[in-house]
């Protein structure tokens, strides 16, 4: 069963081969973060037209790598959502024409939904149920997943993302665009403690986020006249500390409210090397395990929308003919349905 999957729901362009028995096939991947850095955020427009520029030759290069037709595929998987419409309707249009011109059939993927399988492509995969914490740009989320498409939401942010607030906090400080994996580097280097942040919503008894106190807080300090910009280490180790703090403590209440011992953390913030240490030693004294995807599959990529078409497939999707373009810039994760009960895709 080999399934090609786009990504173009945002800043990267991601395409990728999938086999459900031989496992990944081809990769290739292109960030458009040089494109967007001089404006200091993604700007859609941009985004969409390097989609359009990059997608075929990336299929193609795809497609070489293992010397393969389309036709020979069993499908195309493409990210229908959510994410910017005019990003996500290139992936769709060009997955939906591939589809229609070869005869196979083309399947509408969840984003979430390929971050939160994507630690399933290891050797010791977890194993349904466990609790996912997803924490990506535009997302930050606590789901009990009882198996592909069987998903409940237990608690999201109310305002910021955790991987925005780091971005946010990242332009604060002058670290430039997108930010998040600056914020982490300089925060290795200095030491929390030294500043006092809140750590949102830690106390409120249920599983929901809040980031943009946090982000004003940081704000605050920086505006302040006795602000000393060598202490901005000590300052980025804070604010990560305060995330971490948050993420771990909801993730952790979550496995207690589910039962669950297994938690799976994916999103970009997944590659976060301090959020990976405390949720390993919270999990660990609790006797659960926590499940990340390979650093090269946290951050947006084709593979994880590869292989979750492929799940799905392997579990019954009966996805439609290929020409029909669907795109759903909002979508809760939580709308799936599992493969089999789909009544059409
Ligand atoms: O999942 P992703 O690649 O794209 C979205 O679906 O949003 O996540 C990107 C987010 C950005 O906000 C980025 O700053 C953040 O993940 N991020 C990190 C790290 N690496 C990426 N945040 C904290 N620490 C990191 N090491
Ligand atoms: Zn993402």
């Amino acid at each position: 069963m080999k399934v090609l999957g786009i990504e173009s729901s945002c800043d990267e362009t991601g395409v990728a081969i999938y086999d459900g028995e031989a496992g990944l096939l081809a990769q290739a991947l292109h960030t458009q973060v040089d494109l967007h850095a001089i404006y200091g955020g993604v700007v859609p427009e941009l985004a969409s037209r390097d989609h359009i520029r990059l997608l075929p030759a990336l299929v193609r290069q795809c497609l070489r790598a293992c010397g393969l037709e389309v036709a020979a595929l069993d499908a195309l998987a493409y990210t229908a959502g959510p994410g910017l419409a005019g990003a996500l309707l290139v992936g769709a249009s060009v997955a939906e024409a591939m589809a229609l011109a070869a005869g196979i059939p083309a399947l509408p993927v969840h984003h979430l939904e390929g971050h939160m399988l994507s630690p399933l492509i290891a050797d010791d995969p977890p194993a349904f149920p466990f609790v996912a914490l997803l924490a990506s740009g535009g997302h930050t989320q606590l789901m009990r997943v009882v198996d592909v498409g069987d998903y409940e939401l237990l608690g999201e942010t109310l305002d910021d993302a955790a991987g925005e607030a780091f971005d946010k906090v990242a332009k604060i400080l002058g670290l430039g665009y997108p930010g998040g994996p600056q914020l982490a580097a300089l925060a290795e280097r200095g030491k929390p403690g030294g500043f006092k942040l809140p750590r949102p919503l830690i106390r409120s008894g249920d599983l929901d986020f809040s980031f943009s106190g946090l982000k004003t807080a940081v704000l605050n300090v920086v505006s302040t006249p006795d602000w000393q910009a060598e202490r901005a280490a000590d300052l980025a180790a804070e604010f990560q500390q305060a995330v971490l703090d948050v993420l771990c403590a909801k993730a952790m209440a979550a496995l207690k409210q589910t039962g669950m011992r297994a938690l799976v953390a994916a999103g970009g913030v997944s590659a976060n090397r301090a959020l990976r240490a405390a949720l390993d030693a919270a999990a660990g004294l609790m006797g659960a395990r926590v499940y990340y995807p390979a650093q090269d599959l946290c951050a947006d990529n084709g593979v994880m929308i590869a292989f979750a078409g492929a799940q799905r497939l392997l579990r019954g999707e009966r996805p439609v003919a290929g020409g029909r373009i669907r795109v759903r810039p909002r979508w809760p994760l939580a709308e799936l349905v599992r493969p089999g009960d789909r009544g059409e895709s």
